[in-house]
């Protein structure tokens, strides 16, 4: 009986003497409740009926099947019968050929279905994978078990345990699929169709078939990639539980390792793993709505830029844009700075051509994207101008009087403080509506996150005109508002500062840095330090000393290990010593400063347990999250958490600050601060906010609803 409650979701349409059943459930085709119940309708249908020899699966729009309805997963309608896993067992048993016609992106569900079939044709630019991985669970319709008895074991583990998207070229190569149709897709795979039936072929059942190679190899094979995952993944699970399912296949039978991966299946949906990376998943797609900023309107188009200031960043972001295929000019106030900007972001281009990511065409036409000039007058042609100067207001003040002067009407411009007031410097230009930060992280042609600060006067086109820029140059636009710091540094800076003190109190800085890494950051603060260079921290902690309150706690450990001249790893030494490379090597010296403190303090130091690094250095960050979505400077708990996966490596499997401390429970966070606000005073008093909803046994996902329902 098809449901048409809610209209057809499958199309039962025939040629001749072939059933071609239609996915129409846009946008992707989801193989939600409705088509799984269609599907296995008409396919009852196309069985009795003795006109019909053959089924054609495809999908109306873009694509055959985007996989699993990810809005079903954790609700009853994933339950529904037939599931996935019985809807594509009934596929392969089907006593009639049925064919795959693979179009568009075919990924997770969509080619489980796929695989189901008994042939699969694919469209030239379509492409297919089995990302479940990405998502904390693993393929749960069969993929774990057809796959490797397809194609062999080895690749369809790299395929599985990466989630990683093939071309159909190599899907072909591979096996996944039969043929590449290239013409009319329908009327090639109906020919392909017929030509199979004249042949006399019948069902070709990927179940009926053994996974290839000897018991040895395979063994090797297994094994080879259980430690590569484990050294490459620090603490996630579903890569592994993938790993285990796959495995199945050289021990179990089809219908027992079927029956496996479906437990394996739902222990992996019910993990924090998959929540927390379903949750990132959501949170980047929420991120462009403004809850005042209609979402039809009508932004400025940005085809050019113009960047002043080719120092670190200024020469990232110009790459951001000439990467995306926009040309940008880069000015600079003198020909040597230039020549020296140019030359590093040759350099940089050329490193990655030596790697062989890059082609020496395409490095050719990136260049050729980019602009170099001394002239100021360069900008007057620029959709948007971003400021990238020395941090200084009086420096900033004098460029953006400039700007004001030569940009064309309607430009946006920016600037990319990353301490200033953006207000005190769009006060310079007689269009303060005009002008907007734009937060771009070091280096800036890698890092996908910009925070895109929105400043009192600034109107509601820029905002929209740069959230639309930042996907275009591959960026993932956040909205902050105006503070020191604005969402990320700011939450940045508590952090670090428990780092700090937890080094005087009695840890040392690899005993901070192994905890955060276990966690899953790939670097604790203390080497993440060293890497981003601890002259730009040094650089930030004098200014802010200016306006430090006197009883305020301070560390000058940072102070002392900058006057030795040791600025991280591009100085060989800072709060480790490198040698000739990336591996930080505890140093005896930095251990003999820190105890020196210790003393100069007046403190017995104390074995601090891991618990107790973990809890002050997130949960500080936490607490700052929460005082900053109570000021209204960002408009939702889980925006924070996109800055922090896309801006600071916060480990995705947890799904950021903000969404691990839901997961803690609010009630835990609110009183393990409360108890440190008892012994240290300092700035450990609990957010109003992160308070009211501890108390009312609410989380910051309910608030984020809250917010968004106003
Ligand atoms: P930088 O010192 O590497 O580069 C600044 C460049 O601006 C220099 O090449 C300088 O010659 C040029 N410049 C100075 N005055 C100029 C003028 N009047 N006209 C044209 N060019 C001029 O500095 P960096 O690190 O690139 O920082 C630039 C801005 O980005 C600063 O506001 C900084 O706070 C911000 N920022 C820096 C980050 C970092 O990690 N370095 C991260 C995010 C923001």
């Amino acid at each position: 009986m098809i449901n048409n409650q809610t209209g057809d979701k499958v199309l039962f349409e025939s040629h001749e003497n072939i059933a071609i059943l239609i996915i129409n459930n846009p946008p992707v085709n989801a193989l939600s409740k409705h088509v799984r119940l269609e599907l296995a309708s008409h396919l009852k249908r196309a069985e009795s009926d003795q006109n019909i020899d053959a089924v054609i699966i495809c999908g109306a729009g873009k694509n055959l099947c985007g996989g699993a309805d990810i809005r079903e997963f954790n609700t009853p309608d994933r339950e529904v019968e037939p599931m996935s896993r019985d809807l594509i067992n009934l596929i392969e048993d089907f006593q009639k050929l049925v064919i795959a016609e693979i179009r568009g992106p075919t990924f997770g569900g969509g080619l489980e279905l796929a695989l189901g079939c008994h042939y699969r044709v694919a469209e030239a630019d379509s492409f297919v994978g089995l990302p479940e991985v990405l998502r904390g669970v693993i393929p749960g319709a069969g993929g774990t078990q057809r796959l490797p008895r397809l194609i062999g074991l080895s690749p369809a583990l790299d395929i599985i345990t990466s989630g990683k998207s093939l071309s159909a070229e190599n899907a072909l190569k591979l096996g996944v699929i039969d043929e590449i149709l290239d013409e009319d897709l329908r009327a090639d795979t109906i020919s392909f169709v017929q030509k199979l039936i004249g042949e006399g072929v019948g069902p070709r059942r990927i179940k009926d078939m053994e996974v290839g190679g000897s018991l040895d190899e395979n063994t090797v094979i297994i094994n080879n990639f259980s430690d590569k995952i484990k050294k490459t993944l620090r603490g996630v699970k579903a890569p592994l539980l993938c790993l285990e399912s796959v495995s199945n296949t050289l021990s179990l039978s089809f219908e027992e390792g079927l029956k496996t991966e479906a437990e394996i299946s739902k222990k992996a949906m019910a993990s924090e793993e998959s929540r927390a990376l379903v949750h990132a998943f959501f949170s980047e797609r929420q991120v462009t709505k403004i809850p005042d900023i209609p979402s039809d309107i009508k932004v400025r188009p940005i085809r050019k830029a113009a960047v002043i200031g080719a120092g670190t960043m200024g020469g990232g972001i110009a790459m951001s844009f000439a990467n995306a295929g926009l040309p940008v000019t880069l000015i600079e106030m003198s020909p040597e700075n230039l020549e020296k900007g140019m030359n590093r972001i040759t350099q940089n281009y050329s490193a990655t051509a030596k790697r062989g990511r890059l082609s020496s065409e395409e490095m050719k036409n990136r260049l050729n994207n980019i602009n170099p000039s001394i002239n100021y007058s360069d900008m007057k042609d620029a959709d948007i101008v971003i400021e990238a100067v020395f941090e200084e207001m009086e420096v900033k003040r004098s460029v953006f009087t400039q700007i004001d002067l030569l940009a064309k009407e309607n430009a946006v411009l920016a600037t990319n403080t990353s301490t200033l007031d953006v207000d005190e410097i769009a006060g310079v230009t007689n269009r303060p509506e005009d002008v907007l930060g734009t937060h771009f992280f070091s280096p800036a042609n890698v890092m996908t996150l910009l925070e895109v600060v929105r400043g009192k006067m600034t109107s509601k086109d820029v905002i929209a005109s740069v959230m639309a820029m930042a996907k275009t140059i591959n960026k993932v636009g956040v909205v902050v508002g105006v503070c020191d710091g604005f969402v990320g540094n700011r939450m940045l800076a508590p952090y670090f500062r428990q780092g700090d003190f937890l080094i005087e109190e009695g840890a040392m800085p690899q005993d901070v840095d192994r905890v955060i890494e276990e966690f899953g950051f790939r670097m604790g603060p203390f080497r993440v330090s060293d890497l981003a260079g601890l002259d730009i921290s040094w650089a930030i902690e004098k200014r802010r000393a200016e306006t430090r309150p006197e009883d305020e706690r301070y560390s000058p450990l940072l102070d002392r290990i900058c006057e030795l001249g040791r600025y991280g790893q591009k100085t060989g030494a800072g709060w480790y010593r490198y040698e000739g490379g990336r591996n930080a090597i505890p140093d005896p010296l930095v251990e003999d400063l820190i105890n020196s403190r210790s003393r100069e303090m007046v403190l017995n130091r104390r074995t601090i347990q891991d618990d107790e690094i973990f809890k002050r250095c997130l949960y500080s960050m936490i607490n700052e999250g929460a005082k900053i979505l109570e000021e209204g400077l960002a408009i939702r708990s889980s925006d924070i958490d996109v800055i922090w996966l896309h801006g600071y490596g916060f480990p995705r499997h947890r799904g950021g600050p903000m969404f691990y401390a839901d997961l803690i429970g609010l009630r835990e966070v609110c009183d393990v601060l409360q108890q440190y606000h008892k012994e240290w005073g300092d700035k450990w008093e609990p957010a109003s906010l992160l308070r009211e909803l501890a108390n009312s046994g609410s989380s910051f996902a309910d608030w984020d609803n809250k917010q968004m329902k106003r």
